[in-house]
Formats: structure tokens, C-alpha cells, sequence
């Protein structure tokens, strides 16, 4: 090297910047992927318009509308009756155990790709039965599609059972005899479909044979319905979990029987807006009720109807109601210490939560 370009040289290293150590640029929590569980999700509420088609076709059943387009257009629900009309008349399409493994592997796929380490799923027996379909047919179907689902996409898993509240409690009690057979695979009894005028106390007999038998027992209440629904499924249906229970902030004394237990509320804020619930997701209540003390989780209930799974419904309400990082995580945090699986899956799956950082 010459003179001249050993002192170019020297003077460009004199003068050159000291090597930026610019901070790492913070990585932006990620709530999609937060480590989930999901504990309110029925799985006739992820049947995709496009599934049902294919589903429909396949079994040769003609739906009452002709394409998808013209079953999305009826999603635009006024109340809870009015989406459970579209949610009945779709799943006519299902028929045979193969179409019910179908709908569940599609929805651990999107599971998988929503942070889902671990899902409770509902299922609706007597929609099925009163239409001819065999209660081992949806059993089987389901729960071959959740055995395959722990070891393809990770997602371990638990079956619950609800019963229809609009129809007799007679009816219930019939579908609970017939699902004792599938004891094995099925860990809890629930409550679902038309809220109003369908108290708990009607299903007080039915959840307390349940609960001889061995089922936990959770109930939609605080939905459409007031708190006193929510005090009935506590006191009557004596549940694990209450499942909405939004409206529960109406009535303080409620609200402090629920802190003390720590009972846990699965909460499903796209849902209650879909539904007309609540007006908007900015309207909604889930920061009071953690503010409150409440043991909330978040869910997405009936995702292929209400505009997100339940990685949707965390990014979202985080976003309307300005929640933090911490309460995200406590969110996620509660979805594993309320859901019924044995300790030392806890432990793996709180283990895992410890480790996202902020
Ligand atoms: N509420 C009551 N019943 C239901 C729902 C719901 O959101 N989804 C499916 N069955
Ligand atoms: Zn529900």
C-alpha cells in the first residue's frame, strides 16, 4: 500500500462512525401466537361455508341457499335466534363419520395457526340425532379427528357435550344416557342454544345424574340472558366454568361470588358483537370484567361465523379495548389453569407461556 492510500485509508477509519450498537428493535408481541387454550368453541360453529358446500354435495343434500356467497350473505345476525337458524340448517350437511373428522382436522389446522396448544371442544349432540345420525357416528368422527389432531398439529384436546335448552329436558336426559357408552371420550355435559326462557333449573335433574356419572359440568348463562341464569348454573347446574357470562357484571354481588371462586368465564367478544350482545368490540365489556377481577379467558365460540378464530378474537379486542401485554398473557395464562386437563399438562403448558417474553 502507498503512503497516500495508507493515510486515505487511516482517515476513513478515524473518521467513520463508531460501529452503531443500535438497542434491537423490541419484537412486537405477538398475540396470534401467544400459547393458548381454547374452552369455548363448538364445532358445528367452524364449518366453513366452503365445507359445507363440498359436504353438502357430497351427500347429495341441497341447502336452502344455492352457493356460498348467498349463505355468507345471511350472516348478518340480529340475535343469538337468528344465527342459530343458519348454524342448525348448515350442519344438515353432515351425515357420516367422515364428514365430521373433516370439520375437526379443518378447524385444528386453523387452531394450529392461531396459537391453540390445547382446545375443549362442544358438540351438539341432538342436533345430529334428531336428524338420524348416529350419536357414535359424531363421537367417533370427532374424536378420531382429535386423537390424529394431538399428533399432527400438536393440539391436545377434550370433548364436551351439550344440551339443546330449547328442547325438553326429557331430551336431554335421553342424550345423556345414550352418550354413556362414550364415557371415555367425552369429559364434560354443557348448555347451549337459545338462552331466554331456557333457565338452568329446567336442566337441575339431568346435571346432577351428569355429575354422578363423572361429568364436569359448564353452561352458557349471562349470554342473552341475565345474571340470574349465571346464579342458577353456579347453585342449580353447580359448573366448573361459565361459559359467556358477560352480563354478569350487572349484578355486584354476583360479580364478587365469581371473584372468590375464582370461577372462570369464557368469554367470546367477537361472538357478542356478532350477535348484538354488545354494540361494538370497543363497547366491550372484557376489560372491566379484569378490572373487576373476574377470571376471564378469551374464545372465539363459533369462528366460521363471526369473523375470527380465537387468535383473531385476542389480536382484535386487544387492539379496541387497548388491553396490555400482561393482560393478554394473564388471558392466556387463566385459558390453561381453567381448562380439564391433568396437572402436569398444565405445568408443560404454563411452563411454555413463562418463556414468551414481553
Ligand atoms: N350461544 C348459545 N348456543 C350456541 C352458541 C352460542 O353462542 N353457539 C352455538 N350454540
Ligand atoms: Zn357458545
Amino acid at each position: 500500500m502507498d503512503r497516500g492510500c495508507f493515510i486515505a485509508s487511516l482517515a476513513a477509519l478515524v473518521s467513520a462512525p463508531a460501529v452503531a450498537v443500535s438497542p434491537k428493535p423490541a419484537k412486537t408481541f405477538d398475540a396470534m401466537a401467544l400459547p393458548k387454550a381454547e374452552l369455548h368453541l363448538h364445532i358445528e360453529g367452524t364449518l366453513e361455508p366452503e365445507l359445507i358446500f363440498t359436504i353438502a354435495g357430497r351427500n347429495g343434500i341441497r341447502l336452502d341457499y344455492p352457493n356460498v356467497e348467498a349463505l355468507r350473505e345471511a350472516y348478518n345476525f340480529s340475535d343469538l335466534q337468528s344465527f342459530l337458524d343458519v348454524y342448525y340448517h348448515a350442519m344438515e350437511a353432515l351425515r357420516v363419520e367422515r364428514d365430521y373428522y373433516e370439520l375437526t382436522t379443518a378447524y385444528l389446522k386453523r387452531a394450529q395457526s392461531q396459537g391453540v396448544r390445547h382446545a375443549e371442544i362442544f358438540f351438539d349432540p341432538q342436533a345430529h340425532t334428531k336428524r338420524g345420525v348416529a350419536l357414535a357416528v359424531v363421537v367417533e368422527g370427532i374424536s378420531s379427528a382429535l386423537a390424529d389432531g394431538r399428533k399432527n398439529f400438536g393440539i391436545t384436546s377434550r370433548l364436551i357435550m351439550c344440551f339443546l335448552r330449547d328442547m325438553p329436558s326429557d331430551s336431554a336426559m335421553a342424550t345423556l344416557e345414550s352418550a354413556l357408552p362414550h364415557k371415555d371420550r367425552i369429559v364434560g355435559v354443557g348448555l347451549d342454544s337459545a338462552e331466554r326462557g331456557n333457565p338452568p333449573s329446567k336442566f337441575t335433574a339431568v346435571f346432577d345424574r351428569a355429575r354422578a356419572e363423572g361429568f364436569l359440568t359448564v353452561a352458557h348463562a349471562g349470554e342473552e340472558a341475565g345474571p340470574e341464569y349465571v346464579w342458577e348454573a353456579l347453585d342449580l347446574l353447580k359448573v366448573s366454568r361459565v361459559d359467556h357470562g358477560v352480563r354478569s357484571l350487572e349484578d355486584p354481588k354476583l360479580v364478587a361470588r365469581l371473584v372468590a371462586e375464582r370461577m372462570p368465564l369464557t368469554v367470546c367478544p367477537l361472538s357478542n358483537v356478532r350477535l348484538r350482545v354488545v354494540p361494538s368490540l370497543a363497547a366491550h365489556p372484557l376489560k372491566r370484567m379484569i378490572d373487576a377481577g373476574l377470571m376471564c379467558t378469551c374464545n372465539s365460540d363459533d369462528p366460521a361465523y363471526f369473523g375470527g378464530y380465537v387468535g383473531d378474537n385476542f389480536v382484535q379486542t386487544a387492539t379496541a379495548l387497548s388491553l396490555s401485554n400482561q393482560q393478554l398473557i394473564a388471558l392466556a395464562r387463566n385459558s390453561f389453569e381453567a381448562s380439564f386437563i391433568d396437572e402436569a399438562l398444565r405445568r408443560q403448558y404454563l411452563a411454555e407461556l413463562d418463556s414468551v417474553s414481553l
